[in-house]
């Protein structure tokens, strides 16, 4: 009953001939905290799925989605959830160098990674980039992306160990957060020393919901919030990501840093770099073999151009699947506690830059994220967070210190649908509290904020943020 009323609801706001001027009154910031604003529960709009709150949470479709498209749906978490076989059993081949053999792997139930819990576990759903000053393809030997996997016949390029250095933060009401700052290193390095000028850029999978809406967020919406030299005076500069794509430049919405602007090229990069599965416009050495590692070489040679091993349809289908996992509906929105914090984030510069909501773009296709209300609280523009967060010495990457902002809905869902997770991109952060105390550069002032917050007004913000 409630989901066809919704549904009304939604039709009415979708087929309404809302003018411009309207949508920027609806996605306006909100100023009346006595009560949840109208539609603030479905985060995903009509696509926002209302299923029982388990552990099966994120893997949901879209809840607007016709029937003959939840049937793709399926043929795409067939794929996502598919362990890719090497070269030898004659299946279209993973490797010869891989990080996993499966998008779930790390992606784990559509949620997020996490760091290695001891070390005796590997780093499955923890990837190391590797950057270079001096070679736009990262390492000189092992390339842009550091493989700890490889098909029988090779060896892997070694293993990642993790170590922390602990702080303690504390607290204007006195209470101590402790953080860890995570240290990484390679370890059993198989083909030599790492170049001297080579640094690591580890990221956590981030987790998979509502992916499709954000890249129907209009581009005009993204460019408008961008202040890159802070004109408006608030400490707060976003800058749009560009990136090449052939002879274009289009906007960089995924990943970390925003470094890729499509869930398909992320798709091919991923198989690509994670996998070492080739795809149209990514053959060359697919397994990240580089000249120094002859041995990968060879094995890649033998599934080299033409034959790309992904066709367009395989990867049309898990683009599918990567655009619709739902986002859950929230719980608790009007809840008097939750809108006390909800006051809070919006008072102390929080949602400058995990902007609350979008109209997405009119279109045909894909239909289920034309024209939604939604609920990211994200700018998807990069921000200095400091040199907490930095990769990298900033004399050796421009952008080190840049991370795009991350949606936050479904955040208070993390724990039920993984086990085992890491908040911020190497996962460091345990809880929302210390991902928050790790804010600095442009977050500075908002992170002294939370500091001097009371325990009472703390707790509220944290529960605010659980309930997206
Ligand atoms: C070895 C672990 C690993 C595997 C396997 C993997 N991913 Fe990822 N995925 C990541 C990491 C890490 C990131 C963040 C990358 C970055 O920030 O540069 C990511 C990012 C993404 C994103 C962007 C999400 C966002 O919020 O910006 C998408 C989409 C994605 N992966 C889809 C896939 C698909 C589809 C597959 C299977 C073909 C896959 N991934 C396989 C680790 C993995
Ligand atoms: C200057 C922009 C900016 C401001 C202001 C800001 N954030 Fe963030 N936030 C970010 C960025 C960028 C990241 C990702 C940093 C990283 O991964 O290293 C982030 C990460 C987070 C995360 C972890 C998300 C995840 O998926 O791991 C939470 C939670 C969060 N912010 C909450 C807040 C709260 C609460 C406030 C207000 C006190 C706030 N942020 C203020 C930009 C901002």
């Amino acid at each position: 009953m409630f989901r066809v009323l919704f549904l009304v609801f939604v039709f009415l706001l979708s087929s309404s001939p809302v003018s411009g001027s309207n949508d920027a009154q609806i996605v306006k910031h909100a100023t009346d905290f006595t009560k949840s604003e109208v539609y603030e529960e479905y985060p995903g709009g009509s696509a926002t799925h209302l299923k029982l709150i388990n552990e099966d949470a994120f893997s949901f479709p879209s809840a607007n989605m016709s029937f003959t498209r939840q049937l793709d749906f399926a043929i795409g978490n067939r794929l996502f959830t598919r362990n890719w076989a090497s070269i030898e059993s004659g299946a279209r081949g993973i490797g010869p160098l891989f990080n996993a053999r499966s998008c779930q792997a790390c992606h784990f139930k559509d949620g997020r990674g996490h760091l290695p819990t001891s070390s005796h576990d590997d780093a499955i759903s923890l990837i190391i980039k590797l950057g270079n000053a001096e070679f736009a393809a990262g390492d000189p030997v092992y390339g842009e992306q550091f493989q700890d996997f490889s098909v029988a016949g090779i060896k892997s390029e070694g293993r990642v160990a993790v170590s922390y250095s602990i702080s303690n933060v504390k607290l204007a009401d006195g209470s101590i957060v402790e953080l860890r700052k995570p240290e990484f290193s390679l370890t059993s390095l198989e083909y030599g020393k790492l170049a001297p000028q080579t640094y690591l850029k580890p990221r956590i999978a981030p987790p998979m919901i509502g992916l499709g809406l954000l890249q129907a967020i209009s581009a005009d919406d993204i460019q408008g919030n961008a202040d890159p030299t802070d004109v408006d005076g608030d400490g707060i500069s976003g800058r749009v990501s560009y990136v090449s794509y052939g002879a274009s430049e289009l906007i960089g919405r995924f990943g970390w840093k925003a470094e890729t602007h499509t869930i398909r090229q992320q798709t091919q990069l991923a198989f690509f770099h994670d996998m070492g599965l080739s795809s149209e416009g990514y053959y060359e050495n697919a397994g990240g073999c580089t000249p120094r590692q002859q041995e990968c070489l060879k094995l890649s040679a033998s599934q080299a151009v033409p034959s790309v091993e992904l066709d367009s349809e395989l990867l049309d289908a898990i683009t599918f699947y990567a655009s619709n996992l739902s986002v859950p509906k929230r719980q608790g929105a009007n809840n008097a506690q939750v809108l006390a914090g909800k006051e809070i984030f919006y008072d102390i510069g929080c949602a400058s830059c995990h902007r609350p909501k979008y109209i997405t773009k009119q279109s045909d296709t894909p239909p289920e994220q034309s024209r939604q209300l939604i609920w990211p609280y994200t700018d998807l523009l990069l921000h200095d967070m400091g040199p907490q967060l930095a990769d990298a010495d900033p004399k050796k990457s421009a952008n080190a210190r840049e991370w795009r902002t991350p949606p936050l809905w479904g955040i208070g869902l993390t724990s039920l649908v993984n086990q085992e997770y890491g908040f911020l991109h190497d996962g460091r952060a345990r809880t929302i509290i210390e991902a928050i105390l790790w804010h600095g550069g442009e977050a500075q002032q908002s992170k002294e904020r939370v500091v001097e917050l009371s325990q009472k007004q703390r707790t509220q913000l944290i529960k605010f943020i659980n309930s997206l």
